[in-house]
């Protein structure tokens, strides 16, 4: 997938305003530890330090949830991390994000902190971050 195909899909996923610009897929895919995984209808996209990876996005077009497409992604992504190095992963998510806080619970994240304020949706009240984490393991 291109870094337009990136971004067209994140902007079908996101709210027009916390969508992310081509340039900026293209910036973090340059970026090494970069690894991106999924397709044209759900993509994660992570990046690995040392031994602690992140989930930086993922995103599922509309036209497609409810399928696991995400968990499995997810999955696969965890997967990647695990075989570079990774022991450990984190994520924030908005506190108010109930269908990615059902994902990730589900997938085995627990709750590690919680940034009050972090994201600040236009004309609405801020939300607060959740961070969460999850012990990578081979299987
Ligand atoms: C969150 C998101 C990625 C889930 O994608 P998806 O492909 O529909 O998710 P899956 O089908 O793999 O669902 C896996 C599990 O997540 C949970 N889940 C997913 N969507 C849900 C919803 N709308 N409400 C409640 N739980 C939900 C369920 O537990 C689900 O398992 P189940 O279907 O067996 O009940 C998708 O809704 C999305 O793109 N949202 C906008 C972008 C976003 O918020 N990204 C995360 C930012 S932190």
């Amino acid at each position: 997938m291109t870094a337009d195909d990136l971004a067209a899909l994140h902007t079908r996923a996101f709210s027009a305003t916390r969508a992310w610009a081509a340039a900026e897929f293209s910036s973090l895919l340059a970026q090494p530890g970069t690894i991106l995984t999924g397709d044209t209808r759900c993509f994660a996209l992570i990046r690995v330090t040392l031994d602690e990876a992140e989930v930086l996005t993922i995103a599922t077009d509309p036209a497609h949830r409810r399928q696991g497409l995400a968990r499995i992604t997810l999955q696969a992504a965890e997967h990647s991390a695990l075989r570079t190095g990774a022991t450990q992963i984190f994520l924030e998510v908005a506190e108010d994000n109930t269908a990615a806080r059902a994902l990730y619970a589900g997938a085995g994240y627990d709750q590690v902190g919680r940034r009050p304020g972090y994201y600040l949706p236009k004309d609405q009240a801020p939300v607060a971050a959740l961070v969460m984490r999850k012990h990578l393991a081979p299987a």
